[in-house]
């Protein structure tokens, strides 16, 4: 199939696009920057540029590759830019949307996330309503997580995966990011929040598989929703830094999320399934990332 992937130098996008190119599809990978195509061509892809606030650019790139398939895993996250990142959500997927709707694309696979639900008791399946009345800051990320949801499934055919946390090469969890520094330096505490954690190359793993799956919202997450108390302490000693400091507040949506419906619905299984060994493993291997953000 023509595939086309936004968001193809990112964390999710350099792992996914071997795949897509060694089962054979003809994969168009987009970077904003010139030098940064060079990264998507060493993936085996096509590589073009484009900017997805651009909204005319967006719409002639599409109608040029004409792609049957368009994957969404633009963030904006690099330098934790989280209203740049609201805005990529917003504008940016309604301009893949528009551009795909326009040019014929059947199939886009989008990436939300798994913590934009309801507070409530327990992991969240994706029953459970979205959190829409968030007060700020949080009101901000659901702003983008429900437009961009919403602008997905307007193309015909659409997977929304909900992802968990990633933790995994090139991410902030990373034994060179941005959370092992925080923990390292004890800034992050612990708390009877729960999250779900999603080893990136599972994140990547299920994009390519949904390229099968039917229309469907899934949480992408591994089995194991895990509370600040019991994953921080784990991180910590893997990471050899100090035994975070406990706190009792916490919010009441930090509740996990359930893959049940992954699991029985898509017969998927993720390679790790759960943090308690997938996390200390992945910031042992040292090989942090895939270089600078730059690179
Ligand atoms: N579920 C999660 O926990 C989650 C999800 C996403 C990210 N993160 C974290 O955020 C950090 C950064 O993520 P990342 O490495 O994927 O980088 P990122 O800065 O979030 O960028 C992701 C992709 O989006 C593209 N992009 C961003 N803005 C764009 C625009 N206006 N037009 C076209 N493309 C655009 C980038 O392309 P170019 O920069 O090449 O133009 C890149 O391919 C990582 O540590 C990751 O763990 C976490």
């Amino acid at each position: 199939m023509r595939i086309f992937v936004a968001g193809a130098t990112g964390v999710v996008g350099r792992l996914l696009i071997p795949k897509l190119v060694h089962a054979n599809h003809e994969v168009t990978g987009m970077t904003r920057t010139a030098e940064r195509k060079a990264i998507i061509e060493g993936l085996g892809a096509h590589a073009v540029t484009g900017d997805a606030l651009d909204r005319e650019g967006i719409r002639s790139l599409l109608e040029d590759i004409k792609p049957e398939v368009v994957i969404h895993q633009l963030t904006s996250l690099a330098d934790r830019d989280f209203v740049q990142n609201t805005r990529i959500r917003v504008n940016g997927t309604r301009n893949l949307v528009d551009a795909s709707l326009q040019s014929g694309v059947d199939r886009m696979i989008g990436q939300s996330v798994a913590w934009a639900y309801e507070a409530g008791a327990g992991p969240a399946s994706e029953e459970v309503p979205l959190d829409i009345v968030a007060p700020a800051p949080r009101r901000s990320l659901l702003e983008g997580i429900v437009a961009l949801e919403q602008a997905v499934s307007k193309v015909p055919q659409h997977v929304i995966l909900r992802y968990g946390l990633f933790y995994g090469p090139g991410t902030w969890y990373a034994g060179d990011g941005f959370m092992a520094a925080q923990v390292r330096q004890q800034r992050v505490a612990a708390t009877a929040g729960v999250t779900s954690f999603i080893h990136v190359e599972d994140a990547a793993n299920a994009a390519f598989l949904a390229l099968d799956w039917p229309t469907c919202t899934v949480n992408i997450v591994d089995d194991e929703p895990a509370s600040g108390m019991d994953w921080l302490p784990v991180y910590a000693h893997a990471l050899g830094a100090p035994l975070p400091v406990a706190q009792t507040e916490h919010e009441p949506w930090e509740r996990g999320a359930s893959n049940e419906k992954a699991r029985r619905e898509l017969g998927w299984q993720p390679m790790y399934p759960t943090w308690r060994t997938g996390l200390p493993t992945s910031v042992r291997s040292i090989d942090g990332g895939f270089g600078t953000p730059d690179s």
